[in-house]
């Protein structure tokens, strides 16, 4: 089949979390199950592109509710792939420093960005003269196309194209002001409650998941979760009304980027076989924060976005405690929430041998804390899957994670034959302390056990492979439905 990923973000040309990884890693192994896969992202100023982007001849002729811009097309592969990636160039828009925002919020015309890129994706197509049997898009960044293929260009060759819509967060929906709507260029209609209407607002991702042909996201458990009322983020409704096109899968990892026998990050090579790396990375890591370098004390690392989501405020309320009472010492790399940063620096400050903190994102630190940590911790409030946990049980780091969403579907617990993590349940900081304190127990009293953990997490399967075929299906699905 010809597939046409469109997205925001794809690693490593550019990334801000795992739908980038996502994005970066899925396509060439469709590819490898013999699909015909491109991929559409925007021209960012930042893109990490090991050679200069190649300059197309086509200008694109974008219609919107704007007017018509004009775009140009550079192309790419897909770094250590054969996969092309077009990239949709126009500066007005996207040469900034920022995906989606600045530390002062997001950029106030993304729904022109973004609209753009859809659209542009599209004429792309046309212009191009290959028409894909599908159309992949990516959260609300792209969840226009789906209505696009359904009304303007229906009697075009792309009516013919199906979409699939894939969830990775649906707290993040593109709720823009109804005026903003007729810059999409799609007809006033589609603004109807049953499609973009949303209480006084245009609901991007809400628009998307009415008009694609087939929704997934990205794991079981979580597309369980968001057709609820907590999990749903107020849109459980359309999903229970689109409950038999929902399918949940989880999201593999990069294995050749994120593995430890080879890691260049690391300081030595890591093995299920092999733990001693662990021990020179652990070093290098309390080093780097200038830790207490006693080697038999545990150390938690964390490597996330500060959001709500992540509740890492749950740790902070029990920092303190934790820290106090045990021997653990602590690692944190992230960025986001301004309190939460301040919070974490504060407790840097409080116990420079015990707490080391970097605000801000660095791709080599990410990898040294998976190969250093003993246990990563992520107790987020929802996880639509979660690939830092994957990460860390590749590297044999022990997660420690709340159950939930792809947590739930992919750390096993400790006391299981198999087991991998340890999982706490209800989202109370009483509940993550007293996981964390048997983590240390374990720690302490049982070492054989702790490498039994380690080793279960380093050779569990989280390849694409599997994951890649199910997609597949469902582009099989998909184009079947559009058919009619
Ligand atoms: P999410 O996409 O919700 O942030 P995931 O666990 O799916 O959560 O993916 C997070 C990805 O972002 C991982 O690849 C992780 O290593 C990376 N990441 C998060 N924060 C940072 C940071 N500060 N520096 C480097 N990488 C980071
Ligand atoms: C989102 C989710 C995360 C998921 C990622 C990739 O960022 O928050 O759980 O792993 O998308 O699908």
């Amino acid at each position: 089949m010809k597939i046409l990923f469109v997205a925001p973000e794809a690693a490593p040309l550019a990334k801000e979390g795992g739908l980038g990884d996502v994005v970066g890693a899925l396509p060439p192994h469709l590819e490898a199950l013999g699909h015909d896969v491109r991929l559409v992202l925007p021209q960012y100023r930042g893109l990490r592109t090991t050679q200069p982007p190649r300059r197309r001849e086509e200008i694109l002729f974008v219609h919107t509710g704007v007017g018509v811009q004009f775009a140009a097309v550079a192309e790419t592969e897909l770094p250590g792939s054969k996969v092309p990636v077009y990239l949709l160039e126009y500066q007005e828009y996207f040469d900034r420093a920022g995906i989606y925002h600045t530390r002062e919020g997001a950029y106030p015309d993304n729904h022109r960005r973004f609209g753009l890129l859809s659209r542009g994706a599209l004429e792309l197509c046309l212009v191009l003269g290959w028409i894909p049997d599908v159309v992949h898009v990516h959260d609300w960044t792209t969840a226009l196309i789906p209505a696009y293929l359904n009304t303007i260009l229906s009697g075009t060759p792309l009516g013919q194209t199906a979409s699939v819509l894939t969830i990775h967060n649906l707290e993040h929906q593109g709720r823009f002001p109804v005026e903003t709507f007729p810059d999409t260029g799609l007809p006033g209609w589609t603004l109807r409650p049953d499609g973009f209407g949303d209480v006084g607002a245009a609901n991007w991702l809400k628009g998307g998941l009415y008009h694609a042909d087939k929704l997934t996201t990205v794991s079981p458990t979580y597309a369980e979760e968001i057709k609820g009322p907590v999990g749903g983020c107020g849109l459980d409704g359309v999903l229970r009304f689109k409950a038999a096109d929902l399918i949940g899968i989880v999201n593999g990892i990069d294995e050749a980027a994120w593995d430890p026998a080879t890691d260049p990050h690391l300081p030595a090579p890591i093995s299920a076989d092999d733990l001693s790396g662990r021990t020179v990375a652990r070093e290098a890591l309390r080093e780097e924060f200038g830790l207490d370098p006693d080697l038999s004390r545990p150390l938690f690392g964390v490597v996330s976005r500060l959001f709500a989501q992540k509740g890492m405020d749950l740790f902070l309320d029990i920092m303190d405690r934790f820290l106090g009472s045990t021997r653990a010492q602590f690692v944190l790399l992230g960025s986001g929430d301004s309190l939460e940063e301040e919070r974490f620096a504060a407790e840097a400050r409080a116990r420079p041998r015990e707490v080391g903190v970097y605000l801000g994102y660095n791709e080599r630190l990410a990898h040294l804390i998976m190969g250093g940590a003993d246990f990563l911790v992520m107790p987020s409030r929802f996880e639509p899957c979660g690939l830092s946990q994957q990460y860390a049980m590749r590297y044999g780091a022990i997660p420690v994670v709340r159950k939930t969403g792809g947590l739930a579907d992919t750390v096993l617990p400790a006391e299981e034959p198999h087991g991998t993590g340890f999982l706490f349940e209800p989202i109370l900081s009483e509940a993550l302390l007293e996981v964390l304190l048997r983590a240390v127990d374990l720690w302490e009293t049982e070492p054989t056990r702790v490498a039994a953990l380690q080793q279960n997490g380093m050779r569990r399967d989280a390849s694409w492979g599997a994951s890649a075929r199910q997609y597949s299906q469902v582009y099989e699905w998909a184009a079947a439905a559009r058919r009619g």
